[in-house]
């Protein structure tokens, strides 16, 4: 099995007072036509299928690039709305599904109390640093209704599970988490995309995220897929 992953530059050991120069921080501009990325947004919506979404329901889709499961909760007669802070990728979404509301921001700017879901499809990935990804999860558990619930997917990159993967670890024992990384995704030719940055967290730290922001964590598995995504389900829980 090939490697869909490439993890070209990995970040070792950067001191706090070390300035990081990074290439490139934008998704590649095919992100939707990769064969992985279908193979991923497929197991995504299994579990997705699971859960009993009640109709009506107001759903935030956070970091909804361009839009594709905006629609999915549309065709599931959820009142859903999709945000995101690429304003290139928001004016693709409105093109695509010019019947589903997006608009461009981010966490801070989410009104409170107003979702019974917000569903966070691989965007902590891409979010940045530690203190960042906090105050997110904090905001998320802001922007939701009492008892309202949060779905998110990441991908893991810890040692034992990575064995069995098809991420290219040879940099690995190089890597700590939430250091930013350049990450290539497979192209359908077998070729890489260009690089661009992503800051990889565990499982086990996106708990921690989730329960220091007031989470009660009700499911955190592994995706059915070669490579180590896992999804985590939350409710909020009361002060
Ligand atoms: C890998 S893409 C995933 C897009 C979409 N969720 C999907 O599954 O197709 C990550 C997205 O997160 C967005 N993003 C990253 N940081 C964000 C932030 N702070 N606020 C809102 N969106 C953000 C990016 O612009 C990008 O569209």
């Amino acid at each position: 099995m090939s490697a869909w992953t490439k993890l070209a530059v990995a970040a070792p050991r950067i001191g706090r007072a070390e300035r990081v120069v990074l290439p490139t921080s934008s998704i590649p501009d095919n992100y939707d036509r990769l064969d992985v990325i279908r193979d991923l947004r497929k197991a995504v919506e299994e579990e997705l299928n699971r859960m009993p979404l009640r109709d009506g329901w107001q759903i935030l889709d956070f970091g909804c690039g361009s839009g594709y499961f905006s629609s999915h909760f549309h065709q599931r007669r959820c009142d859903v709305l999709g945000l995101d802070i690429d304003s290139r990728l928001i004016q693709k979404a409105r093109i695509l599904y010019p019947f589903i509301t997006f608009e461009i921001g981010d966490a801070a700017s989410l009104s409170s109390g107003s979702y019974d879901l917000v569903f966070i499809n691989m965007v902590i990935c891409n979010m940045g640093r530690h203190h960042y990804v906090a105050e997110a999860f904090r905001h998320f558990w802001r922007c939701l209704k009492p008892e309202g619930m949060l779905f998110m997917t990441s991908i893991d990159l810890c040692n034992e599970i990575v064995s069995n993967a098809n991420v290219i670890h040879s940099l690995v024992g190089e890597y700590y988490e939430g250091a930013p990384m350049m990450v290539q995704l497979r192209e359908n030719d077998g070729t890489y995309t260009q690089p661009w940055r992503n800051y990889i967290w565990t499982k086990d730290q996106i708990e921690r995220f989730l329960s220091a922001a007031r989470f009660a964590v009700l499911q955190s598995e592994y995706l059915n897929s070669a490579d180590p995504y896992y999804y985590c389900l939350a409710e909020k829980r009361r002060r």
